[in-house]
């Protein structure tokens, strides 16, 4: 059953588990097995050789898992999907598996930490040459684009600063270059902001985080055009940085209600970053949301929603972003953000540690930056715990 044209909360539903599955079982069942058993052997060897579909080995496919990469790739309009044990699992076998020696890749200076370090530390070590641009300069990434590369990186919107990036325009300007576009969706997830639609060949997910929605699983996704994703397969078969089944089946226990959490996070970050937006002790809100951040245009035009992350920074120094985070009743500080329990840290002392000062200065993190993920409380118990931290300034 074609199920494709549906909305997201039916997809987030629905996708992949259209039909009914083994003894009539309503949820996915988990299949723990690592190996397949075959009573005739032309049986499994037409298996091995694809013509027949099943399964062999679970570091390959199973029938779980599979039911999460069908998952994804409708809620992302893609073509294929494959999956990984994490986000950065995904990443980095999507780069070694599509680059070689003598490549050039294109990004943003303000990638996720780990995906800078690919960029910084690891992609040169195999003499693939990275450009970093400003986030913003469109004018920069064309031009770097049109200097010739094979990739393209994109965030939007990117952490921790919520910078906005035109996807359309620069997929548009890779693809006449000739070069593969891939955006880390991770922040947006598949209920705001489909980058396939927007011109980009391939989409990865940190599914840690929106997609698995409880920060009890690691698990990374990647999906897009057929041709790429089985290549990124080829390489993960061998590389082994395969999801366990269980793990499978809780992200996609968490993707059924992906549409509800999802609208739930922007509606708290909304109603939050306007609140703060006219808070007296907040010097600044980043939220794309927001009519005043400088990509609320562009986001507006590329997103159904705005997302439930925002950041802020408050007047005076260290010791008042200590005050309010140790002030909050209904946040855990911590690392991670798409959790249905608000979290919240200082990137300076925490995801963004090992830079220099210089380097944090360039990104625009400052030491009195708080990062806020929403979670799905009532958006007024989060707006009193911030007045009551606050009024302890
Ligand atoms: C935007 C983004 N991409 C990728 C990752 C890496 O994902 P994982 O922690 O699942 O490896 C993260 C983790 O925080 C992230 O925020």
């Amino acid at each position: 059953m074609d199920i494709s044209k549906q909305k997201p909360g039916t997809l987030s539903v629905w996708a992949g588990e259209s039909e009914p599955f083994a003894e009539g079982s309503h949820t996915v069942p988990i299949f723990s097995s690592v190996t397949f058993a075959y009573k005739n052997i032309d049986e499994w060897n037409e298996v091995a050789k694809g013509i027949r579909d099943g399964h062999i080995y679970s570091r390959n496919t199973n029938p779980t898992i599979r039911v999460l990469e069908e998952k994804i790739r409708i809620l992302e309009h893609a073509e294929a999907a494959v999956s990984f044990s994490s986000g950065m699992a995904g990443i980095s076998n999507t780069f070694f598996a599509l680059l070689k020696p003598g490549d050039r890749v294109v990004s943003i200076k303000d990638s996720y930490g780990g995906t800078s370090r690919l960029f910084l530390e690891f992609l040169p070590k195999f003499n693939i040459e990275v450009a970093l641009c400003e986030t913003e300069d469109h004018e920069e990434l064309e031009r770097e684009i049109t200097k010739g590369c094979s990739l393209v990186y994109l965030e939007s919107p990117t952490n921790p600063t919520l910078k906005v990036i035109d996807l359309k325009r620069i997929a548009s300007a890779a693809k006449k270059a000739g070069a593969i576009t891939v955006v880390d969706n991770t922040f947006a997830s598949p209920v705001n902001q489909n980058p396939i639609d927007l011109g980009a060949d391939l989409v990865v997910h940190s599914a840690t985080k929106y997609l698995g929605g409880h920060s009890d699983t690691l698990c990374g996704l990647v999906c897009g055009k057929k041709e790429l994703i089985r290549k990124i397969f080829e390489f993960r078969e061998i590389n082994g940085a395969s999801l366990h089944p269980e793990t499978a089946y809780n992200v996609i226990r968490g993707m059924k209600t992906l549409e509800l959490r999802v609208n739930r996070h922007n509606d708290n970050a909304m109603k939050t970053a306007q609140w703060l937006d006219e808070h007296p002790k907040v010097e600044t809100v980043f939220y794309p949301g927001l009519e005043s951040h400088p990509g609320h245009k562009i986001a507006k035009k590329q997103m159904n929603g705005f997302g439930g992350i925002l950041s802020f920074e408050l007047k005076g120094g260290y010791d008042n972003v200590k005050t309010l985070l140790h002030n909050l009743k209904f946040v855990h500080l911590a690392a991670s953000l798409g959790s249905v329990s608000t979290l919240a840290g200082p990137p300076r002392t925490t995801s963004h540690v090992e830079l220099s000062e210089e380097q944090r200065k360039q990104l625009g993190i400052s030491e009195s930056l708080i990062r806020y993920s929403a979670g799905i409380e009532n958006a007024e118990d989060l707006i009193d715990d911030l007045k009551a931290a606050l009024d302890k300034i």
